[in-house]
């Protein structure tokens, strides 16, 4: 693999050096991006000297043209390791004024991120939502480990030792696979609860944050597929992935229509209102009376739909259930004419709505299978091996 090995100034820099010798050993080839500060800790000529390649340090001196493109052309995936406050800060807001922070917005491979600083600074709060945004677009956070610091105090900070940052990246790369079944399919991805609007000013609505289905277009995206990403949530994913943002339920259904021919997938992760108002009230509705009423009309059934229309398409739901959920779901894969369903009891801790945990049950026509609690991204993994597999073997 060609990997570019981002370096920022924290004292763990040290640990890079045998991490670069370690990649070097296994058969890759690794190109250093170093900060200006980290050239203080250790002489690029050291990282020249391992990875037997040129170090990038300062863009402006570097007599190639585009070098920062050229870099990120050559590459298969980056790991920036350690990462400062100050480089994990400028890549969430997209900053771009040395080598490294240029090379990682140039980036259009997997980039892996190793933070390693006083435990301080990695639980500013400022610091942990970056790590939430660089999450939500796809990158690859390798937590820190606790322990001794190099400021004398101890806590989460630490980088951890080469191997297990390998292991780490080995694991993540190995979702990014080139030539993979889903190269270049088209896969329609739904998230977010819709918002079925009253008047003006008030809608309703539900609880779905969006995380599960964008978690699930990350997932498709690295492995390859043509992501088109229909959703209501404002969570940030993958810059590969198209993002059609939408309000509601009608509105979803519109634009899965314009998109569903040529598409190979469709994934309906967003919780659709079963009901929208069926008289909307141009004005804001004033508080005359004691009560209020609301008539509500039903919402199509957009998955039932897909299932009439569907032609070689295979679609996956999701059924969140509070009560008899795998007799629930089974009956909606069967009556919708799904490929497969995702069942999960929405009451369950750390399963449902707003947090970053799922527990779900894989339901096929002829197969069933429970899982264990799991992050939604690893959730995604799954529902992308099914449809690897599924389209795999459509070919
Ligand atoms: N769904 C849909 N259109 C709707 C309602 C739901 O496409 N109007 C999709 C959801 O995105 C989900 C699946 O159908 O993938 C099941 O949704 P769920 O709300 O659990 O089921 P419903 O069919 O609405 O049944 P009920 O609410 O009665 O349980």
């Amino acid at each position: 693999m060609n990997l570019i090995v981002g370096v920022s100034a924290g004292i763990a820099i040290y640990k890079v050096v045998d991490l670069v010798r370690k990649f070097i050993k296994r058969g890759d080839s690794v190109k250093v991006v170093m900060t200006n500060h980290a050239t203080k800790f250790i002489s690029p000529e050291l990282f020249k000297e391992i990875s037997q390649n040129e170090v990038m340090t300062d863009i402006f001196e570097n007599e190639e043209t585009a070098a920062h493109i050229k870099i990120v052309d050559w590459c298969d995936a980056m790991i920036i390791a350690p990462a400062t406050a100050n480089i994990i800060g400028k890549i969430a807001c997209g900053i771009a004024d040395d080598s490294l922070s240029t090379v990682a917005i140039a980036l259009n491979r997997p980039l892996i991120i190793a933070p390693a600083m006083n435990t301080h600074m990695y639980l500013n709060p400022a610091m942990q939502n970056n790590l939430k945004i660089l999450e939500s677009r796809g990158i690859k956070i390798i937590e820190p480990d606790s322990g001794e610091l190099a400021c004398g105090t101890s806590g989460i900070g630490r980088l951890p030792e080469p191997d297990e940052i390998i292991l780490n990246a080995d694991e993540f790369l190995k979702n990014f696979r080139k030539n993979s079944e889903l190269d270049g399919k088209k896969i329609i991805v739904t998230a977010g609860g819709t918002r079925e609007p009253i008047d003006p000013v008030r809608f309703i609505g539900n609880h779905s944050s969006g995380k599960m289905g964008h978690a699930i277009a990350n997932a498709l995206s690295n492995r390859g597929a043509e992501v088109v990403l229909i959703t209501s949530s404002d969570l940030e994913v993958s810059k590969n992935i198209r993002v059609i943002k939408i309000e509601t339920a009608e509105q979803m259904r519109q634009k899965i229509l314009s998109e569903f021919e040529n598409s190979s997938a469709v994934i309906m992760s967003a919780a659709v209102a079963d009901y929208r108002v069926k008289n909307f009230s141009e004005q804001k509705i004033k508080k005359f009376d004691d009560n209020l009423t609301l008539e509500l009309v039903k919402n199509p059934d957009i998955l039932f739909e897909l299932g009439q229309l569907k032609k070689n398409q295979i679609l996956i739901g999701f059924a969140a259930e509070t009560q008899d959920f795998e007799r629930n779901a089974r009956e909606k894969l069967i009556r919708k004419n799904l490929d497969m369903i995702v069942a999960n009891d929405v009451t369950a801790e750390g399963a449902g709505f707003g947090v970053d945990t799922n527990i779900v049950t894989l339901i096929t026509k002829d197969n069933l299978k429970r899982y264990p609690i799991m992050k939604k991204s690893e959730v995604a993994e799954l529902i992308a091996d099914y449809a690897s597999k599924t389209l795999g073997t459509l070919k």
